[in-house]
């Protein structure tokens, strides 16, 4: 069996109410040894942060996400702040830009994704960063702001290589999300062979962006698998070293220990 580590989920979503339990069951007995579920707004991360209390291998991120910005309420940057003090906590985020979808006014977009940047430096965590069609602004943002000293994660990565190279050199990791596995994703595919060992991620984003061959139906962490073995082929890599390789990455980047098998 494969040794996974889910590092983006969002098993707080409405969608797992009714079997949120036989979903992470179903994760641990397809090998996710480990698995970050992600906050996108204060409420989400307050449940994030509740659920990784529960579950030893649930590790939790706090964040407003781009799409959630301008609903952000005053005093949101003191409350992910207490939040990002539980023991289960790993990274702030999502944060970032969204131009694609442009829910929040993009000056509020950058004044929310500013504040967590320096969140995540004062506190030393490492920062879950979603860019959708926002690639110039961010990186602006990101060599002019600076990167946390525990570095970041560009989450579903979706730019080109020329994005990927600057995000590399940036100090970041890359994670490569269902997407990949889609016969339409040509450059996501040449991207996934390309990052080096070292800073390459997998995730699922679930409930969103299912993988092959379940593409169409709710995603959930246990379909990592997938997206690890159609990377694997890309690299000309075994499943088995693909899968060890990153979860060493998600264990470096997030501080996770060692994991213990069920
Ligand atoms: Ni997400």
């Amino acid at each position: 069996m494969l040794t996974l580590i889910d590092t983006h989920a969002h098993l707080i979503d409405e969608r797992y109410r009714r079997d949120r339990k036989e979903v992470i069951a179903r994760a641990r007995s397809s090998g996710v040894v480990q698995m970050v579920n992600v906050g996108y707004d204060l409420d989400s991360s307050r449940r994030c942060v509740a659920l990784a209390g529960e579950y030893d291998f649930i590790y939790a991120a706090v964040g407003v996400h781009p799409h959630d910005a301008a609903r952000a309420p005053e005093n949101y940057l003191d409350e992910l702040r207490e939040l990002a003090r539980g023991p289960k906590v790993v990274a702030i985020g999502e944060t970032g830009l969204d131009y694609y979808r442009n829910l929040s006014p993009r000056a509020e977009q950058q004044r929310v994704f500013r504040e967590q940047l320096a969140l995540a430096r004062e506190l030393a965590l490492p920062v879950i960063i979603h860019d959708r069609e926002a690639h110039a602004d961010l990186l602006a943002i990101l060599k002019q702001d600076g990167l946390s000293s525990a570095g970041g994660v560009m989450h579903c990565f979706s730019g080109s290589w020329e994005m990927a190279e600057e995000c590399l050199r940036l100090g970041f990791y890359i994670s490569i999300a269902g997407v990949v596995t889609y016969p339409q994703s040509t450059r996501l595919k040449n991207i996934a062979a390309q990052v080096p060992d070292e800073r390459l991620l997998v995730e699922t984003d679930c409930p969103y962006l299912t993988p092959e061959p379940w593409r169409g139906k709710r995603n959930e962490p246990s379909y990592v698998r997938c997206v690890v073995e159609h990377i694997a082929v890309l690299r000309g890599a075994t499943a088995q070293e693909l899968a060890l390789l990153t979860a060493r990455n998600a264990r470096r980047l997030f501080g996770l220990p060692p994991a213990v098998l069920a």
